[in-house]
């Protein structure tokens, strides 16, 4: 059984709202917002786009597993993962671990114009067509899946998220 004030991870690929959707959902439910990559940005030193120039994919792949581990101990929080961060196996079992996971999906169309003229994203860089963007998405669908919730935030405004999210972990506490 869940124990009280159980942790809620936000999954879900880049633009799907996670951070956005967190900092509201924190604020419902009085818990405490920690958004990830923020983290790994924090105790790196430099942005996100530095340390996939710098060192590579596989580097920050480390530091966001790093930034997961420190989950533990954690409660009562509301908490962004990157688009990437449950592809490794380990991570979704250190993220189930951790808490409820709540998967947000948009559609391809939704996300592309999300995500237009971002520059903060490198693998908006490398894969730079909808048709790339949208097989990324798919090769990563099986690892969306893999949570307690999942939630389809296209046409709904935060509030409407927030509260379904809201409900959810108030009955499975
Ligand atoms: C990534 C998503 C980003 C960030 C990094 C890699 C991904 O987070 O972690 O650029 O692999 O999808 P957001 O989902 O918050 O954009």
């Amino acid at each position: 059984m869940p124990s009280d004030g159980r942790n809620v991870i936000l999954t879900g690929f880049m633009g799907t709202g996670k951070s956005t959707v967190g900092i509201l959902l924190a604020k419902r439910l009085g818990y405490c917002f920690r958004d990830l990559d923020a983290l790994i940005v924090e105790r790196a030193g430099i942005s996100i786009n530095e340390i996939f120039e710098r060192y590579g994919e596989p580097r920050f792949r480390e530091l966001e597993t790093e930034a997961i581990r420190s989950l533990r101990g954690v409660s009562r929080h509301v908490v962004a993962t990157g688009g990437g961060a449950v592809i490794a196996p380990l991570n979704r079992s250190l993220l189930r671990e951790a808490g409820l996971v709540v998967n947000l999906t948009a559609s391809l169309e939704v996300i592309l114009d999300r995500l237009k003229g971002d520059r903060q994203r490198p693998l908006l860089r490398s894969n730079n067509t909808p048709e790339a963007l949208g097989a990324l998405m798919a090769g990563r669908e099986n690892a969306y899946a893999d949570a307690d919730l999942r939630i389809d935030t296209a046409g709904k405004s935060v509030e409407d998220v927030v509260t379904e999210i809201a409900t959810f972990v108030r009955e499975h506490q």
